[in-house]
């Protein structure tokens, strides 16, 4: 319906957010920020008592300081009456993980609308940022009108934050989607985002729903497509790195997404792309594109184990050790990180696993119960016979590699991100192994 970049500051509303994980609190706190009155509500009583103190459940750059400079418009409550009560809009943030069958799982969506039926009648709109299914919003919208709620605006207004950088996502987006079934609500909800700095796109409710989850489906192509790339670069001798830099350059492209590695993770790409999928697929049009991503994916951790196999002869008795744990740097989530896979396939093949990561808090469940944790890289890698780097955590490029070397049984490192400079590895005696380029040995084994 419109693009409009927003300038003005925004009339301060006060706002209930439900759900208070990454995208909540990251909302919450970037209301507040706006000048917005908010109040999130979660159902985890440890999570709400945590926030009351002061603390934030998991890292997320800058979020701790918004909230405490925020403190006097931003509270937290078990209770969802108590929330909705003094709230014009409702934003509904709780997760939407994937069923069995690979659909999202809207169960929580449902009990906050459930939980709105008897007390939502005076506000101006419930809006969902939850990740959902095309379609939802129309069912979300019968549900209200049959409660008796049809004078209550509904909006989607899908989340594209990056955890890692989700603070300044939100408060500089490279757009606002608002879908709405009137021209109103969508108006109204585009008014809360007045003082931000990034253009607002207004547009129906199925095509805000789609916008989300085929954005996230074609990033998770373009990183697939380069690793696909990297693996054809493997067995011609072309350099991926060089490929990517002057692909990336190209205006058409862009330069982002590009970085062949070990496969994306994370909470929502294979989340999502599932759930795209077994939409198309419920919809009777097997989305056969998708469906070569998901599997390249699935392959890719699974690859970097064939290609360590084969250079060491066998992975029974081995030690190896794994940088970085998080599915991407710069946070602490764990939720489908492709180290789990990696320690998985090396446990189930016999090895041994050490591992280490600045933030990751892995759950006390295999694999990671039977590995062992260290807290520095070289304590980490001492005595194993390869390292994989996993996570392209900053870090691990200042790492003295002539050091970790030395305490290695055998030098050999498979650079899952092509993090590191190949020579510095080489002089520090490594044999050099990476994505999408050939592996190099040091120049005393030629
Ligand atoms: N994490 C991301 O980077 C990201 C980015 C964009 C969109 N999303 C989407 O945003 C949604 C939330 O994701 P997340 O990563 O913040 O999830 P999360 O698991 O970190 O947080 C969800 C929170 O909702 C709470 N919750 C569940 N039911 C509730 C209820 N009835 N009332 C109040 N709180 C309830 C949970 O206890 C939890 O604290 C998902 O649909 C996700 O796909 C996530």
């Amino acid at each position: 319906m419109t693009d409009n970049t927003t300038t003005l500051s925004p009339a301060p509303r006060r706002i209930a957010v439900f759900g208070a994980g990454y995208i909540g609190l990251v909302t919450g706190a970037c209301f507040a920020e706006l000048g917005h009155r908010v109040v999130v509500r979660d159902i985890q009583p440890e999570r709400i008592d945590l926030l009351r103190s002061g603390d934030v459940p998991f890292f997320e750059p800058g979020l701790g300081d918004l909230i405490i400079r925020n403190k006097e418009r931003l509270s937290f409550t078990l209770d969802a009456d108590e929330a909705v009560r003094e709230a014009e809009a409702v934003f509904v943030c709780v997760d939407t993980p994937p069923t069995a069958s690979g659909d999202a799982d809207l169960s929580r969506v449902w009990a906050v609308v459930e939980a709105l039926k008897n007390t939502a009648s005076h506000l101006a709109a419930v809006v969902v940022k939850s990740t959902v299914p095309v379609g939802t919003g129309s069912r979300v919208r019968a549900a209200l009108d049959e409660a008796g709620l049809s004078g209550v605006g509904y909006a989607s207004n899908p989340e594209f934050t990056a955890e890692g950088s989700a603070v300044a996502d939100f408060l500089h987006p490279d757009r606002v989607v608002i879908g709405a079934f009137d021209e109103a609500t969508a108006h109204w909800v585009e008014g809360l985002y007045a003082g931000i700095d990034g253009p607002v796109d207004i547009m129906d409710v199925a095509s805000a729903e789609m916008v989300k989850l085929a954005s996230n489906a074609l990033l998770a192509t373009k990183i697939t497509f380069i690793n696909e790339i990297a693996t054809v670069c493997e067995a011609t001798g072309a350099d991926i790195t060089q490929v990517a830099r002057a692909v990336g350059r190209d205006h058409r492209l862009g330069p982002h997404f590009l970085n062949a590695g070990l496969g994306y993770g994370g909470s929502c790409f294979p989340k999502d792309s599932r759930a795209l999928r077994a939409m198309a697929s419920n919809s009777g049009y097997p989305f056969q594109l998708l469906n070569a991503v998901i599997e390249v994916n699935e392959l890719q951790p699974r690859r970097a184990i064939q290609r360590l196999k084969s250079e060491l002869g066998g992975l029974r008795g081995r030690r190896v050790a794994l940088l970085g744990l998080t599915f991407k740097p710069g946070t602490d989530d764990m939720r489908e990180a492709p180290s789990t896979v990696i320690a998985s396939r090396l446990l189930a093949e016999g090895a041994e696993v050490t591992c280490w990561d600045p933030m990751a808090r892995p759950a006390e469940a295999e694999p990671w119960s039977s590995t062992t944790r260290h807290q520095d890289v070289p304590e980490a890698v001492s005595g194993a016979d390869a390292a994989v780097l996993v996570t392209e955590w900053p870090e691990l490029a200042d790492v003295d590699w002539h050091a970790a070397a030395r305490r290695m049984r055998n030098p050999l490192i498979l650079d899952g991100r092509n993090l590191l400079d190949p020579e510095a590895l080489l002089d520090a005696g490594f044999t050099y192994m990476s994505v999408g380029r050939a592996t190099r040995v040091p120049p005393s084994d030629r």
